[in-house]
């Protein structure tokens, strides 16, 4: 089967997904994207289509980004969760997929194992988005890597320092370290650090472990943290708290960056937790920035997975 005009059926289940070349396309459509919506320029690219959602974790960026954003393409949203569908009833996550993917264009999911999210694709007639996993968030991070561009040109050769988990979110970092040649610098406590099985086929030239935050964060161009405690990861919230304290990014943290570093956070944040408020509400951060750009690069990924390339502007 074959849903886009212009190839096979391609899903978006973590960053390396695509490779460099449509990373970089889907940044350049972005930016047309976002031009258009700024100066409220119609753009119905996706006129008639459906997406659906469905939702096994909580949200509220993702849902409003891909909601909002399909409608601006001219199509339509069905958004379903775990409680208000059969999913939370046993219904096979399989059978899920062979019936939603008959009736919409393109189907967004959040849920907690990687595992899940492929079964889906692998049962799906049309294209499948990551929007979060366990594992990985790629839609994050092309929001982030689109807001860098925007405030700072292009990442490549560049030091972005990891403080915090070793969670989905410093994962999909790695990959796109990896294809889009910049280096990471990871930082967490012992017991939340990078998991060898996980890095093992990574090149070991896009990313490097720190024990000190402050040696992460030395000469870094950006640096980035998320929650202590992940979704899925709540018993453990007190056991967190207790190991991650020093890996708190504060001024002084900030200080040990480049002095032009911008922060970033894919929100939701704890300011006094992973942040301190004179940090993600300082100058140096660009989180209101990264948050919108969930936006547009959704709408620019969408129209990727449903139409293929778009080579001229549409209307
Ligand atoms: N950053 C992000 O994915 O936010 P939500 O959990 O609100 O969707
Ligand atoms: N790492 C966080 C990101 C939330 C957007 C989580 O998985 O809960």
């Amino acid at each position: 089967m074959s849903p886009t005009s212009t190839g096979p059926l391609r899903h978006f289940l973590q960053l390396r997904d695509f490779s460099r070349a449509e990373l970089q396309y889907i940044f350049k459509r972005a930016r047309l994207i976002k031009d258009k919506f700024k100066r409220y320029q119609p753009h119905h690219t996706l006129h008639d289509r459906t997406l659906a959602m469905v939702f096994e974790k909580a949200s509220t960026r993702t849902r409003v980004s891909f909601e909002a954003g399909m409608y601006q393409l001219g199509g339509s949203v069905i958004h379903l969760t775990t409680t208000d569908s059969q999913l939370g009833r046993s219904e096979p996550i399989e059978d899920t997929a062979r019936v939603v993917s008959r009736m919409v264009d393109l189907v967004m999911i959040r849920t907690f194992e990687q595992t899940r999210l492929e079964r889906f694709a692998s049962h799906s007639r049309v294209p499948v988005i990551n929007g979060l996993t366990n594992e990985y968030h790629p839609c994050q991070i092309l929001a982030d890597i689109f807001t860098w561009i925007e405030h700072r040109g292009s990442i490549q050769g560049r030091t972005v320092a990891w403080i915090g988990d070793a969670n989905n979110m410093a994962y999909t970092w790695l990959q796109a370290a990896e294809l889009l040649d910049f280096v990471v610098h990871v930082s967490g406590p012992p017991g939340y650090q990078l998991d060898p099985d996980r890095v093992r086929d990574l090149d070991p030239a896009h990313f490097k472990v720190f024990d000190s935050p402050d040696d992460a964060c030395r000469g870094a161009d950006l640096v980035t943290t998320d929650v202590w405690t992940s979704m899925g990861y709540e018993a453990e919230n007190d056991e967190r708290r207790r190991a991650f304290a020093d890996w708190c990014v504060d001024m002084d943290m900030m200080d040990h960056a480049a002095p032009n570093a911008l922060f970033m956070h894919c929100l939701p944040a704890h300011r006094g937790e992973e942040v301190t408020a004179d940090v993600i509400d300082g100058p140096q951060s660009v989180v209101w920035d990264e948050a919108e750009n969930r936006l547009h690069v959704q709408k620019a990924l969408m129209e990727f997975l449903i139409l293929g390339p778009q080579d001229t502007p549409a209307a």
